[in-house]
């Protein structure tokens, strides 16, 4: 029964060229990885890595428990202060993945008194998190401060959220903060702004919203993934105290799930004192960006991800099978990945890409999108 329900939407998917495979690597596999979010490069750091089994010797292999019973360690807060203080907030709240911080705050600030404003181009967890919510969702075209303007001051509804994102996950260009925080404020609305691809790459490190002067302000909301530059996993959102004790009593991806692993925690904040104590990495990210941006004839995007569009998702699928075949990995982005169904290999450069290893990647890539395109 499943397979006559489920295989011939395998083969509508397969018959467009979109349909998804795993590949497993091995943790010894010889290749140029631009591919991974690894953007500052410490994901195998030996700080790291010493304090992650540090922290499993000392709390175990899991969390045990939901943040309100045993979950919450003093790494989890030590955690907490640590990023709020960094990016420039009054406090902080750890989630278990950046996916349910975003689902946290959005749910918990939702509800039929809300009205959410979100960018076309925001990543599926801020989607799912204004289906989950409640509240009344306009989506406005991208980057469109008029757009956002507008549907502010005609709203019913008491409150409003502004949802983008700093750097955008695929094209990676960057939102209009300060033009959308000012008409937030204007317009008695809340911005919120996704930093998953502006910690530890923008504003040398410390993010979009605080290199735009942002950071702190009570109307101001960030959230962030530690799984890419923090090279750890889990998520936070960041704002003033009064927003963290309403997301630990109403925000239900934070009260029902179990909290994050400890281990995690501990990696994320020596991702954090290195992050601070080499600010070369950030600066790195964005040389290896506008090198590899020049080899594949695209502009030099804000972020750490350079984005190329492809003739079709066979051509996107095929450029990366032979970039692979190459030594190096990409990233190929087909509908529904791309917010504007062209599809595109994504390239992420990272800061701990040696010389040799760049101008190899450089001409594997050049020559396989001269021969696919
Ligand atoms: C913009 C954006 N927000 C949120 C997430 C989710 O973060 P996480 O992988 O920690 O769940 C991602 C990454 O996948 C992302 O790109």
């Amino acid at each position: 029964m499943l397979n006559d329900w489920l295989a011939p939407k395998a083969a509508a998917l397969e018959s467009r060229g979109l349909n998804r495979r795993l590949r497993a690597r091995s943790a010894d596999e010889d290749v140029i990885d631009l591919a991974g979010n690894d953007y500052l490069g410490l994901s195998r750091d030996s700080r790291l890595i010493e304090a992650a089994a540090e922290a499993v010797c000392r709390w175990g292999t899991g969390a045990t428990a939901s943040r309100l019973v045993t979950g919450t360690t003093t790494l989890h807060e030590e955690l907490e202060s640590a990023l709020a203080a960094y990016a420039g907030h009054e406090a902080g709240l750890v989630f278990s993945s950046g996916y349910l911080a975003n689902l946290g705050v959005v749910t918990a600030l939702g509800g039929p008194g809300t009205l959410l404003v979100s960018d076309e181009h925001v990543h599926a967890s801020l989607i799912d998190a204004g289906r989950l919510a409640r509240s009344r969702v306009e989506i406005v075209p991208h980057n469109d401060v008029e757009a956002v303007t507008k549907v502010l001051a005609e709203r019913n509804e008491p409150q409003a959220v502004v949802v983008t994102e700093s750097v955008f996950s695929v094209l990676s260009d960057a939102a209009p903060l300060a033009e959308l925080a000012a008409t937030a404020r204007a317009n008695d609305a809340v911005l919120l702004v996704d930093e998953a691809h502006g910690v530890g790459v923008t504003g040398g490190g410390r993010g979009s919203v605080h290199a735009a002067g942002l950071a702190g302000l009570e109307h101001v909301i960030v959230t962030m993934t530690l799984s890419k530059a923090l090279a750890a996993q889990g998520g936070v959102v960041l704002g003033p105290e009064v927003l963290r004790s309403h997301l630990i009593n109403r925000s239900r991806p934070f009260i029902y799930d179990t909290a994050l692993n400890p281990a995690a925690c501990a990696a994320a904040l020596a991702a954090l004192r290195v992050l601070i104590a080499e600010p070369e990495r950030p600066v790195a990210i964005h040389s290896a960006a506008a090198r590899l941006a020049a080899v594949c004839g695209v502009p030099a995007a804000t972020g750490a991800v350079v984005s190329v569009p492809m003739p079709g998702p066979r051509e996107t699928v095929r450029a990366a099978e032979l970039c692979r075949d190459n030594g190096v990995l990409v990233g190929s982005f087909r509908p529904p990945s791309v917010p504007d169904g062209i599809s595109r290999l994504r390239l992420t450069a990272h800061a701990g890409l040696s010389d040799a290893d760049l101008t190899r990647a450089c001409t594997v890539i050049s020559r396989v999108i001269s021969e696919v395109s």
